[in-house]
């Protein structure tokens, strides 16, 4: 599918020339993990900056060497960037770098093989979640399952200015996102094909968290 022909309410492709060449990269069954971590981290440097375009400013006094002037500086609480576990880590550390200042939640998933139901089995944030911006973080919209427990659990903590961020989106994963949390906004470099009968996105570029860890 051509990420221009993909218009979705609540969803924004960010088709960057520079962050389409590194993905095409990370796409090839041959990159070795050490790239693949890379270049993640550089993607979500310049996936960091479009996912922040609207975060409110201040005004203050400050001095420069030459005079006397008021600047813009964030305001607000810090804002949280969420990692769900485990490959949201490899998104997460780049937009760290990018927000020092940020505080980082962690969220951890899995799937009980009777009910199919996602369990929360890690949760750790930051307090006054109500008054951040939090921005949750996984490369891999897929069915959208795993992504819609992790906002239930982190809403039900108090945030409710999210937006989430991933990499690569299936279109199946993006309508179940959107009809579960259609208050949050979905940013990604790319809506794929479709997902295959294991659950995989095509083409996609397999397992994020096997590629950035090297487990597989
Ligand atoms: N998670 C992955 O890591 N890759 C996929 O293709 C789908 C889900």
């Amino acid at each position: 599918m051509s990420v221009d022909a993909y218009k979705i309410d609540g969803v924004k492709v960010i088709n960057h020339p520079l962050i389409q060449h590194k993905l095409t990269i990370m796409r090839k069954k041959d990159t070795p993990s050490v790239v693949f971590r890379a270049l993640i981290k550089e993607i979500s440097l310049l996936l960091g900056y479009e996912v922040t375009r609207h975060l409110p400013t201040e005004l203050i006094d400050i001095e420069t060497p030459v005079t006397r002037t008021s600047a813009p500086k964030l305001s607000g609480r810090k804002l949280c960037i969420f990692s769900i576990l485990r490959a949201g880590e490899g998104l997460a550390q780049g937009l760290h770098d990018l927000i020092p200042s940020a505080r980082v939640g962690h969220i951890g998933l899995y799937r009980d093989h009777d009910s199919l139901e996602a369990i929360e089995y890690y949760f750790k944030a930051p307090n006054h979640l109500s008054e951040r911006f939090c921005l949750v973080v996984d490369p891999m919209l897929a069915t959208g399952n795993s992504a819609i427990a992790a906002l239930t659990q982190i809403k039900s903590r108090g945030a409710k200015n999210i937006v989430f961020l991933c990499l690569l989106a299936a279109p199946e994963g993006l309508s179940n996102l959107r009809n579960a949390h259609p208050d949050v906004e979905i940013y990604t470099a790319s809506v794929d094909e479709k997902l295959n009968e294991h659950g995989y996105i095509v083409p996609g570029l397999g397992d994020a968290g096997d590629r950035i860890f090297g487990t597989k």
